[in-house]
């Protein structure tokens, strides 16, 4: 008897469990939303995951593209109970920025408790609020308004003499460079100098502990956007998404930058070089009366932030760009007769010159078009509107394809063909352009939440790729550079890294 009555408790518990689960199932993956207006076209999609294949496909990119050229440039999908709305046209986002820039000017990025790593202490998560703003005001005074530019020259100009100094080291042995390395370890430098005064030390593994804390943190990249999207679903059931990895890089990026922060402290005052970056936000984390008080973790974030933000986009930029012209001889060949022509054989080429020499430009920014390193940017809407006619509810997630906008046959024409002339005749300030040609080019974004660090950008790949054309001839095995590409982390990536041997064309005096 007491056995019928035990299987009958244990039979009632599972019917109860089965009920449960079928009842949380049925909310999250099958239970419309309640606003089902009239919200823009959807594509078929799987049952229950919906679009969810398309996110995790490591080319999402171009399956967004496809669609968008089958079903229009404003889509709605679903992912579960998720709601995405897909822009991949220049005049959508140009009607979404131009109405709703505040009303999508916070990134959907599910912060990680504890982590300075994308967690809730950092500025790319933060809201526009104050912290952001206070933020943004020292990134634009201290690393790049026209004015920190200036004053920074030096250290680019040392750094980029450093690089070919690496460069010609090795063409002298013949062996090949990595593109990709030399790129990540000049903008680390750059950036280290620019914002806290000295560079990585080489020499006590400081400077490879942090490129490959980076490199870590750039292949969680990818993680993070998912847990981003799916964080509404999984949160219910309390899957903490990817976040023992993402915290084990914070945590190890958390001790390096502490042991930097209390050299920093400790260093000398230096009353000609003035406050840096890191000077400015340490008297905000201990100053009673700061404009805004920071905490410990914000100024670790902001640091691990800004070399996530600076480095592997211009890497990737970079090794895209010289391999397109690797790939196009007569390109390359204008180029340098253009550099030739203007800072000739004698001295290495300086960002000065950059004015003068706006074919460099036009190849710098047809790369950023053809291979924008954040190929999809992510938004979120925080209250309902209304878009060409169709309903967006609040809380749903924007994505902006800027890959499949920046070649829209609509809005370029020979899309899918690298052509830098296609940038001559404009002015010469990328950020004129960028007004002129509205939201048709947008490889740093756009509106409150773009990136603040395209000009610096725009000298550090000017420059470098013009040294790299001037001074040396470049090898690769085989006929072409492959560029098979992949979006596996948060920037557009080469699967086969530029890997050629440099051989020297010019030694400029230096
Ligand atoms: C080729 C180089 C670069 C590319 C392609 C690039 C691209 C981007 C993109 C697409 C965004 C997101 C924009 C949006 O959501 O609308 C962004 C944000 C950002 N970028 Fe860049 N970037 C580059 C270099 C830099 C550099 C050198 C810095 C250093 C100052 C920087 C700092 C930032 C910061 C701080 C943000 C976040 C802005 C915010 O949330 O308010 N970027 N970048």
């Amino acid at each position: 008897m007491e056995a019928i009555i035990s299987a009958d408790s244990q039979n009632c518990f599972i019917f109860i469990l089965l009920c449960l689960v079928s009842l949380l199932c049925y909310y999250l993956f099958f239970k419309k939303p309640k606003d089902v207006l009239n919200l823009p076209p959807s594509p078929p999609s799987l049952p229950i995951i919906g679009h969810l294949h398309l996110l995790l496909s490591s080319l999402s990119h171009k399956s967004f593209q496809k669609l968008s050229s089958k079903y229009g440039p404003l889509l709605h999908l679903q992912v579960f109970n998720v709601r995405l709305i897909l822009v991949s046209s220049a005049s959508v986002a140009e009607e979404i920025f131009r109405s709703q820039d505040v009303n999508v000017s916070s990134r959907d990025v599910y912060p990680v408790d504890g982590s300075i790593l994308f967690g809730s202490s950092g500025f790319f998560t933060a809201p526009c609020g104050d912290y952001w703003k206070f933020m943004k005001k020292i990134i634009a005074t201290k690393l790049v308004r026209p004015q920190a530019l200036e004053q920074s020259q030096g250290i680019r100009a040392e750094e980029l003499q450093r690089v070919y100094g690496n460069i010609l080291d090795k063409a002298r042995k013949h062996e090949s460079v990595e593109i990709g390395k030399e790129t990540l370890k000049l903008m680390t430098n750059t950036l280290c100098r620019m914002s806290m005064g000295r560079t990585l030390s080489e020499e006590n593994g400081e400077a490879e502990r942090v490129r490959g804390l980076a490199k870590e943190s750039f292949a969680l990249a990818k993680k993070i956007f998912l847990a981003a999207i799916l964080r509404r679903p999984l949160e219910k059931f309390r899957i903490p998404l990817f976040k023992k990895e993402i915290k084990s890089v914070s945590d190890r990026f958390s001790e390096l930058l502490e042991k930097i922060l209390v050299e920093h402290k400790e260093k000398l005052y230096d009353e000609q070089q003035g406050a840096d970056m890191l000077d400015i936000m340490l008297a905000a984390f201990e100053g009673e009366n700061a404009e805004y008080k920071l905490t410990r973790d914000q100024v670790k974030s902001v640091f691990v932030e800004l070399l996530f933000a600076a480095t592997d986009t211009s890497v990737q930029a970079t090794q895209w760009t010289m391999s397109e012209l690797i790939n196009n001889p007569h390109i390359l060949k204008k180029l340098r007769e253009e550099i030739d022509s203007v800072v000739g054989e004698t001295r290495l080429i300086q960002e000065t010159d950059l004015p003068n020499l706006p074919y460099l430009l036009a190849v710098v920014k047809e790369g950023l078009r053809y291979h924008p390193p954040g190929a999809i940017m992510i938004r979120k809407f925080h209250k309902k509107s209304e878009i060409r006619g169709f309903s967006i509810p609040d809380e749903a997630t924007l994505i902006i394809n800027s890959y499949a906008l920046m070649r829209d046959p609509d809005s370029w024409e020979d899309p899918n063909e690298f052509k830098p002339e296609r940038f001559l005749g404009s002015s010469r300030s990328g950020k004129e352009d960028e007004k002129e040609q509205a939201l048709k080019y947008i490889p740093f974004g756009f509106g409150r939440r773009g990136c603040p660090g395209s000009n610096l950008a725009y000298m550090s790949l000017g420059a470098l790729i013009g040294m790299m054309v001037q001074c040396f001839d470049w090898e690769i095995k085989g006929d072409k550079v492959n560029m098979d590409e992949t979006f596996d982390g948060m920037n557009l990536t080469m699967v086969h890294p530029l890997k050629c041997t440099p051989v020297p064309r010019i030694q400029p005096f230096i």
